[in-house]
């Protein structure tokens, strides 16, 4: 970690407080115009009440920026347990003793002032104290990532409610220019290049940077599209048990998969349902919520496969020359010119929308639009030491968990870089991915 990032001693300060007025911001301006009876409903054994997110929030903040910092606790015992993620798993949620509505807004106000009048307190002193948690304020980059990550959270919910419209969420039309004459993949040659990152504000599942060799590939220089998605569909992806992983196939025949979560196919064509209305499926976004079995069955059909991890950040941060970038465009923050981040348009954009988003490689919309679903499993890099605490990423690494890049449209700009590691488990569709192919060169 590197303090002198925000030009030394104390100077990360005032990004800390722009960075946890933002989050905030979005967290509010997104649950404000949404239903009292919507937010404290459970609409799915997959996500928690929209209320159980609202003060969960507030109490990882009270641990992070109050506890951790020697300031004296604001909630109960019991208040941490309600709201410990790992106590209690999703599906239960809705059946905890949660605090109102009212009461969980009013907790996280509460924790937020006493924040900012701790954070004016910070001086030297209390970083030699404190050490390591404040270096370069990572708590404070850590807590309001993790707000815009349950901000995240919070859409995916309300795209799973089907009781009512939700009117509020934004829809804005992005227009792409078509670019068709682009040649649709990109080879990369066989390079070595720095994977991860060292910056103040990145995850402990981030660090080490460290040099990793990848042989020449070829990539998607765009997700692939709906329309795309649909040509799997109607020859027979779904029913042909050899494109299907042993695990794939038995999810999806169990489930009856048939086509991408949302989806319908109506007697004018495809349709999509985005936060409780049904409209026509747009061909040339990135086809959103699949499982990496459907990902990896696609692939399969096409004659490809996902790419790895390591092909995924080299595609996005390095390029002919030898040195990486935090953004696939670089060094300079994501903008509506670049990448589709929230809150910029409410869905996908489609392909070529953003040829000043491209990587030095030339490869396109990584950042933004949809999760991509890559072959990886989520496993540390070499010399990983977890940090702050373990439960936020060195217990989920293993095989159960693939690895996801590059953020989807309800991502904030805040939260997401070239480096950034997602995980999921296999099968789940809720969340907001897609993929783009590989092969090798
Ligand atoms: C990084 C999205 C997998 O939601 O489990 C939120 C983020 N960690 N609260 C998750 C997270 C703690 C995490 N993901
Ligand atoms: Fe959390």
């Amino acid at each position: 970690m590197d303090a002198r990032e925000f030009g030394g001693g104390l100077a990360w300060k005032d990004r800390a407080r722009e960075a946890l007025a933002t989050s905030r911001r979005r967290l509010l301006d997104l649950l404000r115009p949404v239903p009292a009876e919507v937010l404290t409903a459970q609409h799915s054994p997959l996500m928690s009440p929209a209320v159980w997110d609202l003060a969960h929030v507030a109490n990882y903040e009270e641990q992070w920026l109050l506890r951790a910092l020697g300031e004296a606790r604001l909630a109960g015992a019991e208040t941490d347990r309600l709201y410990d993620a790992f106590r209690n798993p999703r599906r239960t949620r809705g059946e905890l003793p949660l605090l109102g509505l009212r009461e969980a807004f009013a907790y996280a106000e509460q924790v937020r002032e006493r924040v900012l009048r701790m954070l004016d307190s910070v001086d030297e002193e209390a970083v030699q104290r404190i050490g390591q948690l404040l270096d370069g304020g990572f708590v404070y980059g850590m807590v309001a990532q993790h707000e815009q990550q349950h901000v995240e959270t919070l859409v995916a919910a309300l795209q799973l409610v089907t009781s009512t419209a939700l009117e509020p969420l934004p829809s804005t039309a992005v227009r792409a220019a078509p670019r068709t004459a682009l040649p649709r993949e990109v080879r990369i040659p066989a390079s070595a290049f720095e994977m991860g990152s060292d910056a103040a504000w990145a995850y402990d599942n981030e660090r080490p940077r460290h040099r990793v060799d990848v042989p020449a590939f070829h990539i998607d220089r765009f997700p692939v599209t709906n329309q795309e998605f649909v040509a799997f569909i109607e020859d027979g992806g779904y029913a042909r048990r050899e494109l299907w992983r042993d695990a794939g196939w038995d999810f999806r025949t169990a489930e009856r998969l048939e086509h991408p979560l949302f989806w319908r196919r109506a007697a004018q064509g495809w349709e999509r349902r985005r936060f409780g209305l049904w409209e026509r499926l747009p061909a040339d976004e990135p086809v959103c919520h699949v499982c990496w079995y459907e990902a990896d069955a696609y692939a399969r059909w096409a004659g490809r496969r996902l790419p790895t991890e390591a092909e995924w950040e080299n595609a996005a941060a390095a390029g002919p020359g030898s040195s990486t970038r935090p953004f696939p465009w670089g060094d300079a923050a994501a903008d509506r010119d670049r990448s589709n981040l929230w809150p910029v348009s409410g869905h996908p954009a489609p392909v070529g929308a953003f040829p000043r988003g491209a990587s030095a490689w030339g490869v396109e919309q990584l950042i933004g639009d949809v999760w991509e679903w890559t072959a990886s499993d989520f496993v540390p890099y070499p010399g990983f030491r977890a940090f702050p605490y373990p439960e936020y990423s060195a217990v989920f690494f293993g095989s159960d968990y693939k690895v996801l890049r590059g953020g989807s449209w309800a991502v904030a700009p805040e939260a997401i870089r070239n480096t950034f590691r997602n995980w999921d488990y296999p099968i789940r569709r809720q969340i907001f991915a897609g993929f783009r192919c590989a092969r090798d060169a």
